[in-house]
């Protein structure tokens, strides 16, 4: 492999793309093993642009003629492009190319998936088509030929002929290269329409196999939705006459976004009640509404370039969680948030692969798409809402589209709306976007029976290659609550900019005006998880006791709940004693609220995750012990369980949803507090109540859960037996028969787990799903399991990744940062992880996306 292969690509270096395209005619003669494909693109010099040599990507395709102005040329092609002498004036690039998209196991570009044809093009998929300026600053518009003899043959825009073997499409909306999509095969289409606020009637349709139509309902609701939404909250209409979503099977992401042609995970899309889950059912709804809002927030409104990659998704994260939260509970979104941002994000942030939210270089773009980028992303347009207010934040959002659409931009542009709206300078905020690593927030308190005083100081830890940290802008949500359990100061929002700030309150004149003994307050700090933050503050037993009880904030509400368990494993993991009644007797007052939401309840019964306890341990300068950690939370369920039985068995049976399924919040939030309840009682009733679920089940929710319960208590092959021959045909399910299996192995027998699965005759691992399905729970759901001292799993992972390499490495290179936790843990797990490493990075051609993601993990 050439050296340039591996050049890594800085922000600093960005240049403007000397010539302008204005149109693109691409017509395909799809074939399996050899699709010829037929440019013609108008390029126009730009005199704004500095000039460079005529260099167009191109990577695994076979030139076969190019022409200038209808006179062929010769250009020089390498494995990343060709460069051809070009006049200086417009002219018409016409190339014929040959590709394979049968042997394109990588997934980027056109390929096949179980008889289908499909793109993927973001990031740089496209240039694996034809060779074009692969870049999402070049804007053009497509227009597509499509000949093949396959029944349904799509793309973007608007149908404009088609009759046998043939069909065309015209995009009118100027769009990058990445946005391309073609798919062609025998799907069919369940239909609907969606009436925009301005009357346009707009034609929807999801594509599927035969077979799967019955699937499709839930995604139209959730489209339709979606489209309402962004009217309503943004007023953003939807553009063209047609919306497509198609479902293919083999897909790298979840989804994606391509103008009018969403591409959709067929497990991110198709659900029915008898085969998804509510967790899926509400993840669809916000991947549907994802992709959807990108048609403003990144396909209208692009990125200049990749390192503005947040730009698009983190303001759609930000945008699709606001949406679920409209759907169904804000409170019970904002703690799953968190939940997600403090496992995911907060582990990568803190590791060897931390980097900032706009990144100053790469290797490959793929490895980018992170928890970073999206999450802590959204984090960051939340916590500009926060601090420029509800108004601003709409008239600034209005602003950037209006001055922007048809554009592609930076954060710098995204910023200046906001500025310009408020006549405020963003500069210390944009920090967000350029500094890596978790800042911790550290609280100290000062009461002298008068006045009560907040010491508020932030730091931000180093991170590869950023040794130094500034402040940062931090919104931070504060309440103060009497010890009677009134609230003495509500929710204020201070906006910190300094390394420290120091809040004052009179404590006794508050007291006094509202008729209450003097004393001293509770803190609720940062109320609503309003910043991306650590907080560190040594707060007593008590006072968490307390918080949980009387907390007006529902997220803090839960947080301190979640102290309170998160101490007692800290501890207990730790070898040291820890006492858990005001843990059980909260989480039995919680339970008894009647006031309080099955959703809300469901999630306090929660316990801290393991690897959450491992970075608790890390942080507190402690080696973690996995195998510790997972005891620890075993016993403390056991103990909750023996505690409670009786209030559990009661909460079980008044949660039960009777009537037809139906996936709303409410229903779904009682299913979800009862299988939490019925994952405690099986350890007391021998799996009976889980075994009866499971049998008198008409949803995928309550069988799997039931499934899960049995599992985890060591029971359950003839359910598993049972599950298998009933699936067997339905892949998506199959999936989480695989996944649920690696999850609740015992930690000893994962590794043994995982690999007997991958000899079952249906582990097709050059299926992402079905890859995932047994190695991401094994990385990420059995972390006893992946960490057990022998090394099996290490080695067992290492073995799949290196073989999975060369067949679809952005899939290989992500399957590695099961790894990137290797500093935290005892020298004999070190020295394992480091070696199962070094052999992945000692493979000879090593794909760049996989060298790039090893080399950081190992540092
Ligand atoms: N833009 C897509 C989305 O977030 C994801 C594309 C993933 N591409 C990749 N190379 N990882 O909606
Ligand atoms: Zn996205």
């Amino acid at each position: 492999m050439p050296d340039n292969q591996h050049e890594k690509i800085f922000l600093s270096d960005y240049k403007a793309f000397p010539w302008k395209v204005d149109r693109v005619d691409l017509t395909f003669k799809l074939s399996p093993k050899a699709t010829r494909v037929l440019s013609r693109i108008a390029f126009r010099p730009d005199p704004a642009a500095p000039a460079a040599p005529f260099f167009l990507h191109g990577e695994s395709v076979r030139l076969i003629s190019a022409a200038i102005d209808g006179e062929p040329v010769s250009p020089d092609v390498t494995d990343r492009g060709l460069t051809c002498d070009v006049p200086d004036r417009p002219f018409l690039w016409e190339a014929e190319v040959e590709i394979s998209p049968e042997e394109n196991t990588a997934l980027e570009g056109l390929y096949m998936s179980n008889g289908i044809f499909s793109t993927q093009c973001e990031a740089e998929g496209f240039r694996r088509i034809t060779f074009y300026p692969d870049r999402p600053d070049v804007l053009a518009r497509f227009r597509v030929r499509i000949e093949s003899d396959l029944p349904v043959l799509l793309s973007n825009g608007n149908p404009v002929a088609s009759g046998k073997g043939f069909a065309e499409w015209d995009d009118p909306w100027p769009k990058p290269a990445y946005l391309f999509a073609l798919v062609a095969g025998d799907l069919q289409p369940v239909r609907d329409t969606f009436t925009t606020r301005s009357g346009r009637e707009v034609d929807l349709a999801i594509w599927v196999r035969k077979g799967d139509e019955h699937k499709c309902a839930w995604g139209l609701e959730s489209l339709k939705a979606s489209m309402k939404w962004d009217e309503e909250t943004y007023g953003r209409e939807y553009q063209l006459d047609i919306f497509n979503i198609v479902a293919v099977s083999d897909f790298n992401a979840g989804a994606m976004e391509n103008t009018g042609l969403n591409i959709f995970n067929s497990a991110l899309v198709l659900a029915s009640p008898e085969t998804a889950t509510d967790a899926e059912f509400e993840r669809i709804e916000g991947v549907i509404a994802h992709e959807y809002f990108h048609n403003w927030t990144g396909n209208r409104v692009t990125c200049r370039d990749w390192f503005q990659l947040s730009l698009k998704e983190g303001l759609t994260v930000y945008r699709d969680q606001q949406f679920t939260s409209d759907m169904r509970s804000a409170p019970v979104k904002r703690i799953e948030d968190a939940l997600l941002l403090r496992a995911r994000q907060f582990r990568e942030d803190g590791g060897p692969l931390a980097h900032p939210v706009r990144p100053e270089s790469f290797v490959e773009i793929n490895n980018f798409y992170t928890l970073t980028v999206y999450e802590k992303g959204a984090e960051v347009v939340g916590m500009l809402k926060r601090l420029v207010g509800d108004n601003a934040w709409r008239a600034g959002c209005d602003l950037y589209f209006e001055r922007h659409d048809g554009e592609a931009v930076t954060i710098e542009d995204w910023l200046a709306a906001f500025a310009d709206t408020m006549g405020r300078d963003l500069e210390q905020f944009k920090r967000w976007y350029s500094q890596a690593g978790t800042p911790r927030l550290s609280v100290k308190e000062d009461w002298d029976g008068q006045t009560y005083k907040l010491t508020l100081t932030q730091s931000t830890p180093p991170t590869p290659g950023q040794s130094d940290k500034l402040p940062l802008v931090i919104p931070v949500a504060i309440g103060l609550l009497h010890p009677d359990g009134a609230e003495i100061v509500g929710t204020t929002m201070v906006e910190m900019s300094q390394e420290t700030e120091v809040l004052t309150y009179d404590i006794a004149d508050l007291c006094k005006r509202q008729g209450k003994d003097v004393a001293r307050p509770v803190p609720s700090l940062l109320r609503g998880f309003s910043a991306p933050v650590i907080v560190e503050f040594e707060r007593p037993t008590e006072e968490n006791a307390f918080l949980l009880a009387h907390d007006t904030d529902p997220f803090n509400r839960w947080e301190a709940g979640r102290n309170l368990s998160r101490e007692v494993l800290l501890k207990r993991a730790a070898g040291e004693e820890a006492d858990d009644a005001h843990l059980v007797k909260g989480i039995s007052s919680v339970l008894r609220d009647t006031h309080l939401d099955p959703a809300f309840k469901a999630l306090v019964l929660g316990l801290p995750s393991e690897d959450d306890i491992a970075q608790g341990l890390h942080a507190a300068g402690k080696t973690p012990d996995p195998t510790a950690i997972h005891a620890a939370g075993e016993a403390l369920r056991d103990r909750i369980a023996e505690e409670l039985e009786p209030l559990l068995a009661k909460t079980f049976d008044e949660n039960q949803v009777p009537g037809p399924y139906s996936p709303d919040a409410a229903a779904a939030g009682k299913r979800s507090l009862a299988n939490r309840c019925l994952g405690l009682l099986s350890r007391r009733d021998d799996g009976a109540r889980a075994a009866a679920q499971y049998d008198s089940a008409d949803n995928m929710t309550l069988s799997l859960a039931a499934l899960s319960a049995l599992l985890n208590i060591g029971k359950g092959d003839a359910q598993l037996a049972d599950f298998e021959t009933k699936w067997r045909d339905d892949p998506l399910v199959m999936d989480k028969w695989f996944s649920l299996q690696v999850a609740s192995a015992a930690p000893e027998d994962a590794a043994t787990t995982a690999d007997r699965l991958t000899g079952h005759p249906a582990f097709n691992w050059k299926n992402p799903n079905r890859f995932r399905s047994v190695f991401s729970p094994l990385a990420n759901a059995n972390p006893a399991g992946f960490h057990d001292p022998s090394g099996k799993a290490y080695e067992l992972m290492a073995d799949w990744l290196i073989r999975l390499d060369p067949v679809n490495p952005s899939i290989a290179a992500r399957g590695s940062t099961a790894f990137d936790t290797w500093e935290r843990y005892d020298t004999g797990r070190q020295e394992k992880m480091r070696a199962a490493l070094q052999r992945i990075l000692d493979t000879p051609n090593l794909s760049r996306d996989t060298r790039e993601m090893v080399s950081r993990i190992l540092g």
